[in-house]
């Protein structure tokens, strides 16, 4: 059943250019440059009359929730609040007819976001699901959704549901941005990068023998951190995740520029620094902060796209993912993350699949 693989975690690693492709089966519209989401349950009008969103969701979930926030604030120009799912309840939030609430969960079933959902629902918002698992209580509950058709998830560490999360949020907002003022040549664009992303991921993937390399080198190392700006910054806290909760190494993601406020006193020649650092609008603000950390003599663990002359002889270890659009550059840089984590764990000889204190459903508060 884990079809081959020695762990279900690397078989979902794996299995990401199908499952993202399955996420946009039948909902791009390349020639449009376009997204139809059958699901949503939202009348034309009711969706142009929002004006505020509340993204709610725990762990990944959370995180793929931070990369929307930014998508929809760029495409959309709407004001986006994201909420850990646990704290949301308990703040008295600020909730108008207006507000769309949207609910992120592989499971479908976290009590914490569930019952964000009922709140945010009481409260007067309407209520939007990306849901993975099927007739789940969050699909069941929620005004409308969109399903992520990823297949069943098992590895406890949420691999494959989030990309597949980052994905439909990218849908989501190809829709309302189209809807609202982005132009057809900027909506083709972003479904052309879309309809890439599988084949992308393919090519990081054919190299994942050069991650497990990177992974012999660090495995012994007691803490990471992570850094990562713009749109991977959340990609930054999601890679530091993933290694935590299966090697049990100490890990933290941080904006990069804010190194300089405290964590870069932790640096030494004993600390591994994964930089997320593809060719997008704030490269030259992260190869600032690569030399940073390079002066202090922390190692780096590059995630780039191309040569860059500035961060010769700079960078420890360099990994290439393919060129993308900005917002879709996090989706890229969390495969060869996840790799890293994967094989850290297994050679420090974890359970991978079923790391010690977690379950993969949250059903208690
Ligand atoms: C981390 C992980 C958890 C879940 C979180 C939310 O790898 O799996 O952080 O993301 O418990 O779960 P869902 O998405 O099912 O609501």
């Amino acid at each position: 059943e884990r079809g081959g693989y020695p762990h279900f975690m690397l078989k979902e690693i794996f299995e990401q250019p199908t499952t993202v492709e399955n996420t946009m089966r039948g909902r791009l519209i390349l020639e449009e440059g376009f997204s139809k989401l059958g699901g949503l349950n939202i009348p034309k009008e009711e969706l142009l009359a929002v004006d505020n969103i509340i993204i709610t969701a725990c762990g990944t979930s959370w995180h793929s929730a931070l990369i929307g926030e930014m998508m929809i604030e760029e495409l959309c120009r709407i004001p986006v609040e994201v909420e850990y799912a646990s704290e949301f309840r308990y703040r008295n939030p600020i909730v108008t007819p207006r507000t769309l609430c949207i609910v992120i969960s592989q499971s479908g079933e976290t009590a914490d976001t569930l019952a964000a959902m009922r709140e945010a629902k009481r409260r007067g918002a309407r209520t939007l699901g990306l849901v993975n698992v099927v007739g789940s209580t969050i699909a069941r509950e929620d005004d409308g959704g969109i399903y992520l058709h990823a297949g069943p998830e098992i590895g406890v560490a949420s691999t494959k549901a989030f990309t597949s999360q980052v994905v439909a949020l990218a849908l989501f907002t190809l829709k309302l941005a189209r809807l609202r003022d982005m132009s057809v040549e900027r909506g083709r664009e972003l479904a052309q990068a879309l309809a890439k992303l599988p084949e992308q991921i393919q090519s990081i993937l054919d190299r994942a023998g050069e991650i497990e390399e990177v992974a012999e080198e660090f495995k012994r190392a007691s803490n990471f951190l992570y850094l990562g700006r713009g749109y991977n910054f959340p990609a930054a806290l999601e890679g530091a995740l993933k290694l935590k909760e299966i090697s049990y190494i100490h890990a933290e993601g941080y904006p990069a520029a804010e190194m300089k406020h405290g964590p870069i006193a932790l640096i030494d020649e004993m600390m591994p620094v994964v930089c997320i650092a593809p060719h997008d609008s704030v490269f030259d603000k992260i190869t600032s902060n690569i030399q940073e950390v390079k002066a202090r003599k922390g190692k780096i663990i590059a995630i780039t796209t191309r040569d860059e002359p500035s961060l010769a002889g700079k960078l420890d270890y360099e990994f290439r993912v393919p060129e993308t659009v900005d917002l879709l550059t996090p989706i890229l840089a969390s495969i060869p993350l996840q790799l890293l984590a994967y094989y850290i764990a297994v050679k420090r000889g974890c359970n991978v699949d079923q790391p010690r204190n977690l379950a993969k459903s949250v059903t208690v508060e």
